[in-house]
């Protein structure tokens, strides 16, 4: 029988270019990293958030659990990207059941697929009646008319995706979250400054975007870009393959002339994803005149290209640093090398986030 405490899960971000696992363990002294892996994905695995190569991608799961030798089955993962809708609405005030009653509807014009094709989860951020006294929650306006729901909807078959892979695996899948959320759990856990602050994961397929203030989202967008399209083009400058070109992108090139070549493609590519995130943020701006963003915090593989944070805080004019998920665990210096986890944390940071999950959570 497993030794693990009945609650704690194993927090396992299935990404487009690699999966990432994380097992932290409660003690009275804190959390403590208990296991940390990462296994690559070959490119066609995983495409668009939706999984393509099913045995690929649980035999490459059974290998991170075989190597790391971690009993617990118990997952906590996520989903993002295209089939994926967090979207924060405002309605007008009612009571929790009648929500719950009514969602469906209100749903509807918010989501671009057919209703019945989705999961619907949502979660009120603020308003919302009590039966029957006045709840004095701060923020909340007495007598307020209208209230925010978060509303979160997941295209079935992507869900069933990650479900079935788990279950292929030998695995239990028991919280299936939102990577910009399970972010947004790592950063809250690394982090005990309130305010307001953007946070960002470039992945290889996704840029991801949470705009958060004091533990709250304001907005989320996911968009089409990451770390694939540096490959890609330096695959057909360089009619390389796929993994060629990933070699060439992590600066194991010999050749001093391509180095040109190679530095006018980050910054193609950089500035593309620095736009985007200035749109998002000016559209925060817009929205929360009030609201002032302190520091955007950045996440995913491909937050190590050089210059991206330069070129991010030259735009935007907003302090940026990376996040480093593992700030507060308790980590044995004799099982991890602090060198190799300082680098792998903006990219362990949305498995860090799911591994915080404990069964019962959202
Ligand atoms: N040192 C580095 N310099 C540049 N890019 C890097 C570096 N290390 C990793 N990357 C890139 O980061 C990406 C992988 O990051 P990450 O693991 O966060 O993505 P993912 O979660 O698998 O993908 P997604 O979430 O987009 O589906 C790849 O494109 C990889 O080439
Ligand atoms: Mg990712």
């Amino acid at each position: 029988m497993a030794i693990h405490k009945k609650n704690q899960l194993i927090g396992l971000d299935i990404g487009s270019h690699s999966i990432k696992l994380v097992e932290i363990d409660d003690s009275k002294k804190g959390r403590i990293l208990k296991n940390f892996g990462i296994v690559g994905l070959p490119s066609d695995a995983i495409v668009e958030g939706s999984i393509k190569e099913m045995e690929i991608v649980s035999s490459a799961i059974k290998d991170l659990f075989k190597n790391l030798k971690i009993k617990n089955r118990n997952i906590a993962t996520s989903i993002s990207g295209f089939s994926v809708i967090v979207k924060k609405i405002t309605l007008t005030n009612k009571e929790e059941s009648e929500l719950e009653a009514t969602i469906q509807d209100e749903a509807e014009q918010y989501i671009p697929f057919d209703i019945s094709e989705v999961n619907l989860d949502f979660d009120i951020m603020s308003g919302g009646s009590e039966p029957e006294e006045i709840s004095e929650e701060e923020g909340e306006k007495e007598g307020s008319e209208q209230m925010e729901v978060m509303l979160v909807a997941a295209k079935k078959d992507i869900v069933d995706d990650y479900v079935s892979v788990l279950d292929l695996a030998g695995l239990s899948s028991i919280v299936l979250d939102v990577d910009a959320f399970a972010l947004q759990n790592a950063f809250e856990a690394s982090s005990d400054k309130p305010g307001c602050y953007a946070l960002v994961n470039v992945g290889a397929e996704e840029l991801g975007i949470n705009a958060i203030k004091n533990d709250i989202s304001l907005f989320t967008r996911d968009s089409s870009f990451g770390g694939s399209q540096i490959t890609e083009a330096i695959m057909s400058q360089f009619s390389v393959s796929f993994e060629e070109a990933e070699k060439i992108k992590l600066g194991e090139t010999k050749k001093e002339k391509d180095k040109g070549i190679l530095e006018e493609i980050f910054v193609s590519v950089v500035s593309e994803w620095v736009q985007e995130i200035k749109r998002a943020l000016d559209f925060v701006a817009g929205t929360y005149p009030d609201e002032t963003i302190e520091k955007i915090l950045v996440s995913g593989g491909s937050c190590r290209i050089p210059d991206f944070r330069k070129y991010l805080e030259l735009e935007t004019g907003i302090s940026v640093a990376e996040l480093n998920p593992f700030a507060n665990l308790i980590i044995n210096e004799k099982l991890f090398d602090p060198r190799y986890l300082k680098y792998m944390a903006p990219q362990a940071a949305v498995a860090v986030g799911l591994a915080l999950r404990s069964i019962g959570d959202k």
